[in-house]
């Protein structure tokens, strides 16, 4: 089953009345219907969602309902700008309430996608109530002792942490361009062993949040009518345009955001020696990643075998038509859990079978943020 579109989710977010922030975007991302099934159980856990309005909170409903995930309460947590507004959930009301100190008691399961800054002061309370923080900022990934994992990937990290010990822990999400490309490398890497990975990404509107989604659409519209494009989420114009990530860049000159892939890849493959660079830009898609992942290998690896290996990789299609030119897109994936591979071809530039070039679209709301969260919480019970 499908889950709504960012534009679907804000029907069930208002303030007294039904609101819709993005009523222009196109048909195909209408188009998905949401279906409602109903998990809430006296035995499930009670979970806490905060940042339940953004961007990745909203999906996190969508994927709960999705996967019926149990539970026995759900409290929606955001800042005092949406304090006292009404979403449905499960065809039930509920009021979004401010995030506070004091919002974690009695909560096994928290799901934080509200920022870092939040995740650092908001996590330690919540670990503290004896909650298990699913944390999808960068605030903990790095931190010795706090899993990082890719259900798919390194499910063991995570195994010493169990519910209903009365115990907290942190768990971290990886960054959404990290997921889709181990999501695609790591059955590879497991056949051959990846030496170094040169990726370049071409990321999604939706990566920074609901607010960037409206610039783009507000910004095209503006452009099409021969009008100044708004900025303000962004420096420059977006609509038709591309840019370098807009993470800060740091004294080496990768930005944060390649910089996350490089340290992410070594902490989830327990490999402090796999050589990773990349490029990150931000195009102006609405919703879903692409990366270009150029990987050469410790032992040969033809593209026949590479190919039969992702087809038996979980969570991994491939879309890989030569004679037709069909390869994955963004749109194509868009609310989608599968990360899809193509282009799968040898690296002309290395001799021997020892590096091959793919090219993978994944929906990093989806599988990079919320579905990987909740694959995470679903280990749990
Ligand atoms: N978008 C993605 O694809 C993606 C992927 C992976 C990870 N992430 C991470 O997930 C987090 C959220 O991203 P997003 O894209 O969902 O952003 P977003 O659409 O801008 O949503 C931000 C959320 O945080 C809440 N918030 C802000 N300040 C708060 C405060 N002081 N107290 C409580 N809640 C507060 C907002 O509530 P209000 O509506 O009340 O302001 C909103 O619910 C970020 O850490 C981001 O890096 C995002």
């Amino acid at each position: 089953m499908k889950s709504p579109t960012l534009a679907h989710q804000h029907h069930f977010l208002s303030g007294g009345k039904t609101i819709n922030r993005f009523p222009n975007l196109n048909a195909r991302l209408h188009s998905s219907p949401f279906t409602v099934r109903m998990a809430q159980r006296d035995d499930g856990p009670s979970i806490a969602v905060v940042g339940v309005t953004g961007a990745v909170g909203q999906e996190f409903l969508s994927v709960l309902s999705d996967r019926s995930f149990p539970y026995k309460s759900i409290k929606m947590l955001a800042s005092k700008r949406s304090a006292g507004k009404h979403l449905t959930f499960e065809d039930k009301d509920y009021v979004v309430e401010e995030l506070t100190e004091e919002s974690f008691h009695g909560v096994d399961i928290a799901l934080f996608s509200a920022g870092g800054s939040i995740s650092k002061h908001f996590g330690p309370i919540a670990v503290d109530s004896g909650s298990i923080v699913v944390d999808n900022s960068s605030a903990f990934r790095m931190v010795d002792g706090v899993p990082l994992v890719i259900p798919e990937v390194n499910p063991d990290a995570m195994s010493h942490i169990k519910i209903g010990t009365g115990k907290g822990a942190l768990i971290a999400n990886p960054n959404c361009s990290t997921i889709i490309c181990l999501m695609a490398a790591t059955p590879l890497h497991r056949h051959a062993k990846v030496l170094r990975m040169v990726v370049s990404t071409y990321q999604a509107a939706s990566g920074a949040g609901a607010a960037a989604m409206e610039e783009l659409v507000l910004q095209t519209r503006e452009v099409l009518e021969g009008k100044e494009p708004t900025c303000n989420i962004f420096n420059q114009q977006y609509a038709f345009n591309l840019f370098s990530h807009n993470a800060p860049v740091l004294s080496n000159g990768y930005n944060e955001e390649e910089m996350k892939l490089v340290k992410e890849t070594r902490k989830i493959w327990n490999d402090k020696d796999v050589k990773v660079t990349a490029t990150c830009i931000r195009v102006p898609v609405m919703r879903a990643h692409a990366e270009s992942v150029n990987l050469q290998f410790e032992t040969p690896l033809d593209e026949d075998t590479a190919r039969e290996i992702l087809k038996k990789a979980p969570g991994v299609v491939i879309i890989d038509d030569r004679s037709g030119n069909r390869f994955p897109t963004p749109l194509e994936v868009s609310n989608k859990d599968d990360v899809a591979v193509g282009r799968i071809r040898q690296d002309l530039s290395q001799d021997g079978n020892y590096g091959l070039d793919i090219f993978v679209c994944g929906d990093q709301i989806r599988k990079g943020a919320a579905l990987n969260a909740i694959q995470i919480a679903e280990m749990l019970l």
